[in-house]
């Protein structure tokens, strides 16, 4: 596979936990806790696919209108997830990053962050996990960032985004159907391909990515040009 058809950043909306769990007749939070482990066949299976960059979108600035009984299940997650995984991620060379005003959340969520984040910083695959996470939000801060620096320039706005350090974004998967980008990374997608699919997040599995990425890797991307 030539080199520019590989997907060095994936990004993706992990969608339909609800109706996921609605289907089968339970609570949410069993959708949630589904997708949960989504997630880690996911990260497990990354080896071999040429992702140096898996984001997750897990939290946005917007879920705080969810009842509040469902931001804490999802925070509850956040919590057993980083206490099961950790060594996982750190064995496995996988670099943890959080993108999104995560010094936000609860004070016990944030210092189990910082120290995942310690202790994850030597690894060479990087999962950035979308917490808090608001594409506008973050696009206006930059800018302000930036202007306090001197010109706004596209070059100067992304020196401040929370993906600096990251490639662009070559591949979005959203799963559940829906067809919108609710709020992610809107500035890191100028360029990147798109794919939808109605499959719901608790069922999307290693076998989806690689499908995913072969459909990506067939996309002719032109960039303007021609
Ligand atoms: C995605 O699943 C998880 C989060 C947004 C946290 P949803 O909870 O949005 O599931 P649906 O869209 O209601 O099915
Ligand atoms: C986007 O899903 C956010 C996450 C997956 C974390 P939502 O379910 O919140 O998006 P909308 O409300 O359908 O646009
Ligand atoms: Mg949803």
């Amino acid at each position: 596979m030539p080199e520019e058809n590989q997907a060095r950043h994936v990004a993706i909306i992990m969608d339909g936990n609800g109706r996921w769990a609605k289907r089968r007749g339970l609570p949410r939070a069993m959708g949630h806790k589904r997708g949960v482990e989504a997630v880690r066949k996911l990260v497990r299976s990354l080896e071999g696919t040429g992702i140096e960059c898996l984001t997750l979108y897990a939290f946005s600035t917007e879920n705080w209108k969810r009842p509040e009984e469902e931001v804490s299940d999802l925070m509850n997650l956040m919590r057993s997830f980083i206490r099961s995984d950790l060594e996982e991620f750190v064995a496995n060379g996988v670099r943890l990053k959080i993108v999104g005003d995560w010094r936000a959340l609860d004070p016990d969520i944030v210092a189990m962050l910082e120290d995942a984040l310690e202790r994850t910083a030597g690894g060479t695959r990087t999962v950035a996990v979308a917490l808090n996470y608001g594409a506008q939000q973050e696009i206006a801060a930059a800018a302000r960032a930036a202007a306090e620096e001197g010109e706004i320039t596209p070059e100067a706005i992304e020196r401040h985004l929370f993906t600096a350090d990251l490639p662009p974004v070559d591949l979005l998967i959203r799963t559940s159907g829906e067809v919108r980008l609710s709020n992610f990374l809107l500035w890191q997608m100028a360029y990147a391909e798109m794919i939808f699919v109605d499959t719901l997040w608790p069922d999307f599995g290693p076998e989806d990515l690689r499908k995913a990425l072969d459909v990506f890797a067939k996309r002719e991307r032109r960039y303007g040009g021609r």
